[in-house]
């Protein structure tokens, strides 16, 4: 299962990375217009993030029309190169620059998914992956976790590769059922990835095992046994 943090702040993702086995991060034109420094500075410092560490940065496009989208994606991928994956929203126009785009060779996640027909369209026309957005759908009266579930089994049934990410999470039972469902992947914000290691009976066991401890051994550390 793929791992992405939902952020644009570059420090934010460095600290997500330095604890959890990440595969990248995913921004959106709203999280971009969160960035606390200009967007080209951003974009430089994601470029030589995705070149140190090898994961996958995912951009939207802001166009209207197939044509903007491409020119957009194309660009992107000059810029970011192989470890791009262009966000295409999954509208008539977005359906339409993903077949261009993959033809031209780069990454697609279509986006904004709030139905299973959306997806597997979107598997059709070639994406890499699609992006259910789990509470909006809750949000529309509807179940964003069945939806993904249903959709990984159609992929499966029809023998689509196209992968799944969850996104726009609200609580971690959401995340725990995606996995449960056999999503390929999640986008989840720092503070989610917190949560999801978060348990109070692991603190108790290591309030157990601090006390023992030190009982015996005061301040020493096991390594200093080692002669
Ligand atoms: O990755 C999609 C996500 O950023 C949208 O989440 O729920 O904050 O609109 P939300």
């Amino acid at each position: 299962m793929e791992f992405y943090v939902d952020i644009a702040d570059m420090d934010a993702v460095r600290a997500v990375n330095e604890y959890f086995p990440i595969d990248g991060f995913t921004t959106n034109p709203n999280i971009l217009t969160k960035a606390n420094k200009p967007l080209s500075e951003m974009f430089g410092e994601y470029r030589t993030y995705i070149e140190e560490t090898g994961q996958r940065i995912f951009v939207q496009v802001t166009a209207d029309d197939a044509d903007g989208m491409v020119e957009q994606a194309q660009r992107l991928h000059d810029y970011f190169g192989d470890r791009l994956v262009v966000k295409l929203p999954a509208v008539r126009e977005g359906y339409r620059a993903c077949k261009r785009c993959k033809a031209m060779g780069i990454d697609v996640c279509v986006t904004v998914v709030h139905s299973m027909m959306q997806a597997l369209m979107a598997a059709k026309a070639g994406a890499d992956y699609t992006a259910p957005y789990i509470s909006h759908i809750d949000n529309i009266g509807a179940d964003g976790v069945r939806c993904v579930d249903e959709i990984v089994k159609a992929f499966d049934r029809f023998g689509y590769t196209c992968k799944v990410l969850g996104a726009s999470f609200r609580t971690v039972e959401q995340v725990e059922k995606l996995a449960v469902a056999g999503c390929h992947a999640v986008t989840i914000t720092p503070e989610t990835f917190d949560m999801l290691i978060a348990h109070p009976s692991t603190d108790v066991s290591m309030q157990g095992f601090n006390r023992a401890w030190h009982d015996k051994f005061g301040d020493n550390q096991v390594s200093d046994y080692l002669e």
